[in-house]
């Protein structure tokens, strides 16, 4: 039988139980996450466990990073098994608010990170960086963690953060965490369980299209568009699948580049019916 850890729903509960082990000089961690948690969600809680005195896990499915026509409604919600997950993985506790507690009525102040948002997801996506960029803020400023985890999967949530961080002077350390997939390569995400079993089978196309690239790259590859050909072709087989985006970007910047010189993400999303999977690696050039 696993431990049961305390679940805070407001955030003075939240404040008062981390404010305790603060003032004793534990360092926290934070893992911020929409629950419908997975092992790639339970590798940031492991990484933060390894690091840090508190582990507090926040589980919000937050509106304002969905727009009108995303999964908000059918977004997967599992507490009981969530907060036994967060457990066995090394949390401490878990802050689960409600809506209200995070956006009372007169909620109306909003964090935006300009340029890095413009484009990949963010182009298909209006307005959903602020929403996550405003939640993030929220957590961080009533958890105060030392450290806080993000996954590399959402490479554009993390650079967005880092640059958000550092642009804001927030006194916390981002820690990115490498993507956990599935054994056929496909990158783990709430979201795989929605795919058709048809759509499922070709999901590992998205993997198999960045590898093909980083193979290239490694024999010496350096141009964006035989790259950019490679993986099409790849995808092309994948004929479920329709591609939103595919773009070779600096990894600091996330401007699209002719060649591959310094570090480049590559990075892609691809629609499968009402499904959008996104995945990315990190080339070296
Ligand atoms: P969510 O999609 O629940 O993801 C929570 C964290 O888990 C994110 O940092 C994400 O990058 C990481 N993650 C998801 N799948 C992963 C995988 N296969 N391997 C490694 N890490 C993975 O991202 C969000 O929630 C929200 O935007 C949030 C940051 C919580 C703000 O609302």
């Amino acid at each position: 039988m696993s431990r049961t850890i305390p679940c805070a729903t407001t955030i003075a509960e939240i404040r008062a139980t981390l404010g305790q082990s603060r003032d004793r000089g534990a360092t926290v961690g934070l893992v911020p996450t929409m629950g419908a948690l997975h092992e790639g969600h339970l590798s940031l809680i492991r990484a933060a466990r390894a690091e840090n005195d508190v582990v507090v896990v926040s589980i919000f499915v937050n509106p304002t990073q969905f727009g009108p026509n995303e999964d908000l409604k059918h977004y997967p919600r599992d507490l009981a098994g969530d907060r036994a997950l967060s457990a066995e993985a090394g949390a401490d506790v878990i802050f689960n608010p409600p809506e209200e507690e995070m956006y009372p009525g007169t909620f109306s102040t909003w964090v935006e990170v300009e340029g890095l948002t413009d484009g990949l997801c963010g182009r298909s996506r209006p307005g959903h960086f602020r929403g996550m960029c405003t939640v993030v803020t929220k957590l961080f400023n009533i958890c105060q963690p030392d450290r806080a985890y993000f996954g590399e999967k959402d490479a554009q949530q993390l650079a967005v953060i880092a640059r958000m961080a550092r642009n804001l002077d927030m006194a916390v350390q981002i820690v990115p965490c490498p993507t956990v997939r599935e054994p056929d390569g496909l990158a783990m995400s709430s979201r795989n369980a929605r795919l058709a079993p048809e759509q499922r089978a070709q999901a590992p196309a998205l993997y198999e299209a960045l590898n093909a690239a980083r193979v290239l790259v490694g024999a010496g590859q350096r141009s964006t568009a035989v790259l950019d050909r490679a993986m099409r072709s790849i995808l092309a087989e994948a004929s479920l699948g329709e591609i939103d985006y595919l773009e070779i970007v600096g990894a600091d910047d996330l401007v699209p580049v002719p060649t591959i010189a310094g570090e480049c993400l590559i990075a892609m999303a691809v629609r499968f019916g009402p499904v959008r999977l996104i995945d990315n690696i990190r080339v070296q050039g």
